[in-house]
């Protein structure tokens, strides 16, 4: 069985991939930082920390391999049960995680939006996001969209909500209320929706992610916990995506 797996990790996963085809977007739910810490005995923060690393080198290798956009799970709406302390170790990473996005932006120039109700986030956070997104707009290549405080059910009653004030503001009518109008009033306005979501850490759920967006995606889910999931675990991915044939309710070829 080691034999097999050693094998299986030398595949050249990138001659199998047909970077002509790539999906346009693919979604990653980052899952499995506490249990990579506690394998390691060490704090779930530090399985936190582990997995933000791994997302600057998944997010930089997306740019590098072409794909137009990635959107990870970072913190969803449901994480605030979690130990306060927990929560606050989150944040702190978050926002170191954002200082240094800012100082290496000039290198990595990685287009980044966010995705999620940010008004409860410590205030100096919401500003690293804000200005994260404002400073790397004008940026070529992948748009990374990092969900945080973000919830797929929360997002489409905000979505609801903000509508039925457009209809009593008379800015919208509820008869021309169709499915491409309704998804502008997502948070993710503007970007077509994912082809592929992956799910690292072994759990085969959704957790309220992009509930609305994947209806057509492809699901693709490994036990690697998400600090270790590798650019070959992406390319592994690329390959069983590529491997999938999409029907979109047709018949197909
Ligand atoms: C994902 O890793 C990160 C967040 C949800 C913030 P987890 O912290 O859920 O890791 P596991 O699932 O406990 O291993
Ligand atoms: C989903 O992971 C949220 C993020 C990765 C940010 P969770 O660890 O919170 O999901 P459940 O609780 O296992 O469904
Ligand atoms: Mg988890």
């Amino acid at each position: 069985m080691a034999w097999f797996k050693s094998k299986e990790k030398k595949q050249d996963f990138a001659a199998q991939v047909d970077f002509t085809r790539l999906p346009r977007h693919v979604a990653i739910i980052m899952d499995g930082n506490g249990r990579w810490a506690k394998r390691r005995g060490l704090p779930r923060s530090a399985g936190h920390g582990a997995g933000a690393e791994n997302f600057r080198t998944i997010a930089t290798y997306c740019k590098e391999i072409g794909l137009e956009y990635l959107t990870v799970y970072a913190f969803s709406t449901e994480n605030w049960k979690r130990p306060a302390e927990e929560v606050s170790a989150i944040m702190g990473l978050l926002k170191r995680y954002l200082l240094e996005a800012i100082e290496r932006m000039e290198r990595d120039r990685v287009k980044m939006c966010f995705f999620g109700d940010l008004s409860p986030l410590p205030k100096e956070l919401r500003l690293l996001c804000e200005q994260t997104r404002e400073i790397s707009q004008h940026y070529e290549g992948v748009q990374v969209n990092i969900c945080l405080n973000y919830g797929g059910r929360d997002e489409l009653v905000r979505a609801a909500k903000a509508f039925a004030q457009d209809c009593v503001e008379g800015r919208a009518d509820p008869n021309h209320l169709n499915e491409a109008n309704f998804s502008s009033y997502l948070f993710s306005c503007g970007v077509p929706d994912p082809d592929l979501v992956i799910r690292p850490s072994g759990e085969v759920r959704i957790s309220n992610f992009l509930l609305w967006q994947s209806a057509y995606a492809e699901f693709y889910y490994t036990d690697v916990l998400w600090p270790d999931f590798s650019k070959a675990d992406l390319l592994q991915a690329l390959v069983a995506y590529q491997a999938r044939s999409r029907r979109f309710g047709g018949v197909g070829r």
